[in-house]
């Protein structure tokens, strides 16, 4: 979420990868620019070098409107597969993790309360049935870009058994529901975002609650700057079967209470 997120991640991720000996990670991109909307070729490669091998977005991908252009020649950022059709870049594609192991990424954006787009559940469907867990890839990751709770959760229950882990983005807020549901798929309603939480979801508190109040001195939103908490969640899944073995929370500095 803007500069204070971006921080925390070129600081913190490098050393996060080490410490947990992480092989793949998957960050949510799509509030990085300057002005918390948005991902810049820029904002794309400091991800990379801090060590993330994807990054989602979600209802604000194109925000920086450079992002029109190089999704189409960067496999390593998806946007929402159900986005309208003839939308450039891909929603999903299969990486290889830092131990060779295939790894599929999908990225879904919710129907309700969010931008228009093609039907969630549907789009969850083809893609299941075009790539398998074991046959097709070693590990299936979704995330969920969506507002609402039952949506994220239905979603959970979908793809039980048949992913590894399933994630909810955009609310910023980690959800304490993070578990391995009953067929072995880790799911957590939504991770959080990386960044000020002194903070009206990461954008500046004292000119949101001027917005909330009519109050004609309110400028259009502006990041927090503050100090940010990394926001996460690590997953260890079994190689043999796909499925999650464990699952951690991880909430390091800012003002969260932190988990690592
Ligand atoms: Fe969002």
């Amino acid at each position: 979420m803007g500069p204070a997120g971006r921080k925390s991640i070129n600081e913190n991720l490098p050393k996060i990868i080490k410490k947990k000996k992480i092989d793949f990670v998957i960050l949510n991109g799509e509030n990085a620019g300057d002005n918390g909307v948005g991902i810049t070729k820029k904002n794309f490669q400091e991800f990379i070098n801090a060590g993330a091998d994807v990054i989602t977005t979600g209802n604000h991908v194109w925000d920086e409107k450079e992002a029109l252009k190089f999704i189409d020649s960067e496999k390593r950022l998806l946007r929402p597969q159900n986005l309208n059709q003839g939308s450039p870049g891909k929603g999903y594609g299969i990486f290889h993790s830092k131990n060779n192991k295939k790894v599929a990424v999908i990225n879904l954006m919710g129907n309700i309360f969010m931008k228009k787009s093609e039907d969630v559940f549907q789009e969850a469907k083809k893609f299941i049935e075009t790539v398998k867990l074991k046959k097709d890839a070693d590990f299936i990751v979704v995330d969920l870009h969506g507002e609402i709770t039952s949506e994220k959760m239905a979603m959970g229950y979908f793809f039980d058994g048949k992913a590894t882990m399933v994630v909810g983005t955009h609310t910023h807020v980690p959800t304490s529901d993070h578990r391995i549901m009953e067929k072995g798929t880790a799911y957590q309603t939504d991770v959080g975002m990386c960044g000020d939480y002194n903070s009206v979801i990461g954008m500046n508190r004292d000119n949101s609650l001027k917005k909330f109040l009519k109050d004609p001195s309110a400028v259009r939103h502006y990041p927090a700057l503050g100090e940010a908490t990394l926001s996460g969640l690590m997953v260890v899944a079994d190689e043999k079967t796909g499925l999650a073995n464990k699952i951690e929370p991880i909430i390091f500095g800012g003002s969260l209470e932190n988990r690592i």
